[in-house]
């Protein structure tokens, strides 16, 4: 481990409890050390530390995983496992670290089954995350009788989620086609090396809702948009919709919902507005082509919009709130009197604020509704209030929507 004494001039980086140190803070500290060393960083009075991974490249250059002296990363980790012990009763599958938000910068831990699957987001953390994949996978056989038969880490970059294939390494057993899942003695099968090792877990709280909430459902039309692997519309179709109608554009998210579902996609122009069929799987590009896929599409009693992120940089923001007002413009007008819209949202750069006031101001703008609801975040999707970049995901429901 390196240490680094600060002087004066830097106190301010310990005014905060923020998990990064930008590079442009740090440039003078860099010359002795490596990708991937450890370092120890103490204020000028002693009095604080932290402890950090330092990446050579990149806008971060340390990643705190330890901010006092009493601490430990080893006692934090046992903690956030701890802490998802309920959800194990629930299902098995979750999120075991949340980055940043649990204090493991860069590094998010998931568990399907038996399969644990390691994401890190810098080559500065392979380290790391060995050692966390052996403790944790210890630390679940004894407290938890969860006897591991895989382990694997992938270094998606942030962006290309559909490409981690390549990036992926198994450190122990093997992974061999697709996983099955649980929640609420609800199967499903996934692929651990898609998007999100497989499966979005932070919209569980719309699972949950839906499950829970089978009048709201029952008999009605639902429009489900950006479907990915079809789990949430599984779990509409058991609570008795009459109607189905998933949206999604990736291959390989359509093919595992394919194999789950025992149905084939279809595209656009083959889709027929008075079609008999019950549970529809439509392929398309919605953010390119949503004007022409409502175009397409009769009315619903609900309809569900979770798009992905869509501000991957500042300059995005403006578009992603055009993109969002567009959707649920859209949306309205395809939307039955009395109807749900459910919005969604993992735009990491639009506060849960700003996004309920678009969303509401949207729908105000010429409907009224009865009720409007905002689901709780998952135990296994924490915030850091540190961290404000991590209060990303988002879902709100407007119930009993009408023309005003
Ligand atoms: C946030 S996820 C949706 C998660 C989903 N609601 C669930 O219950 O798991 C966003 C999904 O949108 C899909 N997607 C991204 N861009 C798209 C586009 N232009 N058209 C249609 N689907 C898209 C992604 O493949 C991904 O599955």
């Amino acid at each position: 481990m390196k240490t680094i004494e600060l002087d004066k001039k830097f106190d301010f980086l310990f005014e905060k409890e923020h998990p990064w140190i930008y590079r442009n803070k740090f440039n003078q500290f860099e010359k002795e050390l490596k990708n991937g060393d450890i370092v120890k960083i103490i204020s000028s009075d002693s009095k604080k530390s932290y402890t950090g991974i330092y990446a050579e490249k990149g806008l971060v250059a340390i990643r705190i995983f330890l901010f006092s002296k009493t601490d430990s990363i080893k006692s934090n980790l046992i903690d956030k496992v701890h802490l998802r012990r309920k959800l194990f009763s629930e299902t098995n599958s979750l999120r075991l670290i949340h980055g940043e938000n649990d204090l493991f910068p860069g590094i998010t831990v998931d568990i399907h089954d038996k399969h644990l699957v390691i994401m890190n987001y810098h080559s500065s953390l392979e380290k790391i995350s060995r050692w966390i994949s052996k403790f944790i996978y210890s630390f679940l056989k004894k407290n938890f009788q969860i006897n591991l038969e895989s382990i694997s880490i992938h270094s998606p970059n942030r962006i290309g989620f559909e490409s981690i294939k390549k990036n992926n390494r198994v450190l122990k057993g093997s992974i061999t086609g697709l996983i099955q899942i649980q929640f609420k003695k609800i199967k499903y099968q996934i692929d651990l090396e898609s998007q999100k090792s497989g499966i979005y877990n932070d919209i569980r709280n719309l699972r949950r809702y839906i499950f829970e909430n089978k009048k709201v459902f029952q008999n009605k039309k639902v429009l489900n948009l950006f479907s990915s692997n079809g789990f949430l519309s599984k779990i509409l179709r058991l609570q008795d919709v009459s109607k189905l109608v998933s949206v999604e554009d990736s291959n390989n998210m359509i093919f595992i919902h394919e194999k789950n579902e025992n149905i084939n996609h279809i595209l656009l122009y083959e889709h027929k507005l008075n079609s008999t069929d019950k549970n529809i799987l439509i392929k398309e590009d919605i953010l390119k082509n949503k004007e022409t896929l409502f175009s397409k599409l009769e009315n619903f009693d609900t309809i569900i919009i979770d798009p992905p992120n869509l501000t991957n940089n500042e300059k995005d923001i403006s578009k992603a709130k055009n993109i969002y007002k567009s959707l649920i413009i859209l949306s309205l007008q395809k939307l039955n009197k009395n109807g749900n819209l459910i919005l969604a949202s993992c735009s990491n750069r639009i506060h849960p604020n700003e996004f309920y006031r678009i969303c509401k101001e949207t729908v105000s703008e010429n409907f009224e509704f009865d009720t409007w609801k905002k689901l709780d975040l998952e135990p296994d999707h924490p915030i850091n209030p540190f961290f404000p970049e991590g209060n990303y995901f988002k879902v709100n429901l407007f119930l009993g929507v009408k023309k005003s």
